[in-house]
């Protein structure tokens, strides 16, 4: 029986299998480069498929598995052309034939689902569409060293319910945090996400009113208004989500020690001001420097899973 796991969205995780992901990860970031585990992928390579562009997802995968002993592969969006070249299933049955593991950053999900189902190696979305599990492990380590646990944490999503959002509202279904979203009509997240949120027993809001809606917030979270692949629809977003931007007037209106991120890039001037963004609130960049941790930890979670509870 082929075993061998994914990470193509966070509902592949257990609640327990988020916790040590996150431990192991904060053990990462005490130790550094220098730990235990520098060798422990040897002879391991990480293909990395790259649809869209990317600054942290490509970095912290490439660093990452470098540190752990591994190699790691950078593919381009005009190399592969997935589905225009050659299929998503042939791509994966050739990948699975010389590398330990895949990820993939793609247009559609189904492109990172179809590596998934016809690939034999363990597959992992490094953002698509509908999810971007990668940077919610990234904020639960975030939330885990802030505030010591995530069970409790109001989480206030400000902006489209996009791929990050759904990711978002899944970990903190799983991880019983509270989580609510403000968005303009019109921009909420898929209706299949908030339904399986639900099913997990999650306690998941979506409001229009930003204000209202930070007034009790541990965290505000806030992406891009316009996603890569929505680039013709700019100028209507930008219209759309005015009343939406993180600013020092939202700030002033959640409690004083609530933080601010952010998954990056931020457009200053857009969904978050420049005084926020680099302001002693945020905590944008702790978060992309988890992107390296957290991912180390997936990484060890699908190669060699014993090694997580050392
Ligand atoms: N947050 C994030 O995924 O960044 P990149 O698009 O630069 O990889
Ligand atoms: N929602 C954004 C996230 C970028 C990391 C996008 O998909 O472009």
């Amino acid at each position: 029986m082929n075993t061998r796991r994914h990470l193509l969205s966070m509902d592949d995780l257990s609640a327990a299998e988020i916790a040590s992901i996150l431990q192991f990860a904060e053990r990462l970031r005490h130790e550094g480069n220098a730990g235990a585990f520098r060798q422990i992928l040897a002879g391991s390579t990480l293909a990395m498929i790259f649809e869209k562009p990317s600054l942290r997802t490509r970095m912290t995968f490439d660093v990452g598995m470098k540190q752990l002993g591994g190699n790691a592969v950078y593919l381009a969006p005009s190399e592969i052309q997935i589905g225009k070249r050659e299929s998503v299933e042939d791509v994966a049955r050739n990948l699975s034939r010389w590398v330990e593991v895949v990820m993939a950053r793609t247009f559609a999900h189904e492109t990172v689902a179809g590596l998934a189902e016809h690939g034999t190696v363990p597959i992992i979305n490094a953002l698509s569409d509908h999810e971007h599990p990668c940077q919610a492990l990234a904020f639960g380590q975030l939330i885990f060293a802030e505030r010591g646990g995530l069970e409790g944490t109001h989480v206030v999503f400000i902006g489209d319910g996009n791929n990050v959002a759904h990711s978002l509202m899944l970990l903190a279904a799983k991880t019983g945090m509270r989580f609510t979203l403000a968005c303009p009509e019109g921009y909420d997240p898929d209706e299949g996400v908030t339904a399986r949120c639900e099913e997990i027993g999650g306690d998941i809001s979506v409001v229009r009113d930003a204000a209202a809606a930070v007034a009790d917030a541990d965290f505000i979270y806030t992406d891009v208004w316009t996603s890569m692949g929505q680039e013709e629809e700019k100028e209507r977003r930008l219209k759309d989500f005015a009343a939406y931007q993180v600013n020092a007037d939202l700030l002033a209106r959640a409690p004083e020690n609530a933080l601010v991120t952010h998954c990056l890039p931020a457009h200053r001037g857009e969904e978050v001001t420049a005084d926020v963004i680099d302001g002693p609130r945020s905590r944008a960049f702790d978060e992309a420097e988890n992107r390296l941790h957290a991912q180390k930890a997936v990484l060890v979670f699908l190669l060699a899973p014993d090694r997580l509870s050392e």
